[in-house]
C-alpha cells in the first residue's frame, strides 16, 4: 500500500513538465489580454507589475509598484504550477488581489501563455 503511493508520487514527479508545452505563437495572443496592465520589459510597470522574467521570481516583488496586502504577502514563487493557477484564477491563489481579471478559461491558453512568457525569458 505504501509502496504504491510511493509510485505514484514518484511518477506524477516525473511526468510534470519542467517547460511549458504550449504554442508559444497562442500564446502571444493569449498575452493580448494582459498587455493592457503588464508589459515585459524591465523595470516597466502599468496598472499591473511588469512581468519581465517573472518565471522562478518570487510573488510581491518588482520594484517601485505598489502592491495590494494580499500579493505583498502572498510569498509564492512564480513556477510553472502556481503562475498557471493564477491566471487561471487569480482571487483563488491570491484572495484579496487588486489583478482585476477574471481568469483565463481554458487550459490549453494557460499552456500556451506560459509557453511564450517563458520563450520571453532574459538570461542575465
Ligand atoms: C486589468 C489589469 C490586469 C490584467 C488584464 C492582468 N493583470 Fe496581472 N496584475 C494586475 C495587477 C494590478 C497586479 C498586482 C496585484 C496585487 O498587487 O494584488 C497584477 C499581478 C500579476 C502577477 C503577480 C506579479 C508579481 O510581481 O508578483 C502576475 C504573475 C500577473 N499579474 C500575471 C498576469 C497575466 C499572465 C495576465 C494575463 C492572462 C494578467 N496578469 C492580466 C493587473 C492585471
Amino acid at each position: 500500500m505504501i509502496k504504491s503511493a510511493w509510485m505514484i508520487l514518484a511518477c506524477a514527479m516525473l511526468t510534470s513538465p519542467a517547460w511549458a508545452e504550449g504554442d508559444i505563437k497562442s500564446g502571444k495572443k493569449v498575452f493580448k489580454k494582459c498587455k493592457a496592465c503588464h508589459s515585459l520589459k524591465p523595470e516597466d510597470n502599468k496598472v499591473g507589475p511588469t512581468l519581465y522574467n517573472i518565471i522562478g521570481g518570487n510573488s510581491g516583488s518588482v520594484e517601485g509598484f505598489r502592491y495590494s496586502k494580499a500579493m505583498a504577502d502572498a510569498g509564492l514563487i512564480w513556477d510553472l504550477e502556481t503562475l498557471g493557477d493564477f491566471v487561471t484564477k487569480p482571487k483563488d491563489v491570491v484572495p484579496g488581489t487588486s489583478m482585476a481579471f477574471g481568469g483565463l478559461k481554458k487550459p490549453q491558453q494557460v499552456d500556451d501563455l506560459l509557453a511564450y512568457l517563458q520563450s520571453e525569458m532574459v538570461s542575465e
